[in-house]
């Protein structure tokens, strides 16, 4: 697969699956600019290759007007990709407000960067990947919010698709499995938990965050130039049962 001169934004780049995607399109030479909500790349610490080659933008939906205010380093973009997310436990979500705010995270802010971003997407080969989830398909017990937001992921994944495709741009979703993150920390870092999530995954493991990296590289890729509108599920068959 051939990045070099691609030019790759991922919201979300800053941590967790998202920085493993950056990794694996800064190994395949693309140039490439991530958000976080933190103000600077070096306040999350890592001395890594997404640190010391990728752009860094500072982008917190929860601030109005911070996306319109957003000025990417790039005039043209080959390839979009949301990995923004949140969760809220011990039953929050099912305060309104708590909900809006999920929603709003989750799901509002792909529709409005896949919005603000798609004029930049004039290269022939342009694509878009939203980040959805095994809660695209199946309830999620506790978070109506996470559950309701990644199902929408599923069918916008879907309508942009079929809206934009004759302007030559493909929109395809990605749906992981369990990947140790900051979303994730309640589950891995209990051990009974962590071990009982072993038994439901047939290849015995969690997944790393390359695992999902490597999945979009080859969905941006001139290899997947005939695939949209799909939501491709890397989780080690976690969802098979
Ligand atoms: N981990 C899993 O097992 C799993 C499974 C299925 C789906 N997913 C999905 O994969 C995507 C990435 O999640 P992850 O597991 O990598 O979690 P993560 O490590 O917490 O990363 C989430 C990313 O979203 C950003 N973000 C959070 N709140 C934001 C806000 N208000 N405004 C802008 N950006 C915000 C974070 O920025 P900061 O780093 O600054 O906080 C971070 O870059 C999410 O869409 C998630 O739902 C994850």
């Amino acid at each position: 697969m051939e990045f070099s001169k691609k030019r790759i934004l991922i919201i979300g780049g800053s941590s967790g699956i998202g920085r493993g995607i950056a990794k694996c399109f800064l190994d395949l030479d693309a140039q490439v600019c991530i958000t976080g909500t933190k103000e600077s790349i070096k306040d999350y610490g890592l001395e890594d290759t997404v640190s010391l080659k990728s752009e860094y933008l500072q982008l917190d939906f929860l601030k109005p007007a911070a996306l319109d205010e957003l000025v990417l380093p790039f005039e043209i973009l080959d390839v979009l990709i949301c990995s923004q997310g949140t969760v809220q436990y011990k039953r929050k979500e099912f305060e309104m407000d708590v909900f809006r705010e999920v929603l709003d995270v989750n799901l509002t802010s792909m529709m409005a960067c896949c919005q603000k971003f798609k004029p930049l997407m004039t290269n022939i080969g342009a694509n878009i990947m939203l980040l959805g989830s095994g809660a695209s398909y199946k309830a999620t017990k506790g978070n109506p919010a996470y559950s309701a937001s990644k199902g929408g992921i599923l069918t916008l994944v879907k309508t942009l698709a079929e809206a934009w495709a004759r302007e030559g741009i493909r929109v395809n979703g990605i749906a992981p499995g369990l990947v140790a993150t900051k979303l994730t920390e309640v589950t891995f870092k209990d051990k009974n938990r962590y071990a009982s999530s072993l038994k439901n995954i047939p290849l015995a493991r969690w997944g790393e965050p390359e695992d999902i990296g490597h999945a979009a590289c080859f969905l941006a890729s001139e290899k997947a130039g005939y695939i949209t509108g799909q939501m491709i599920t890397v989780d080690g068959g976690l969802g098979l049962s």
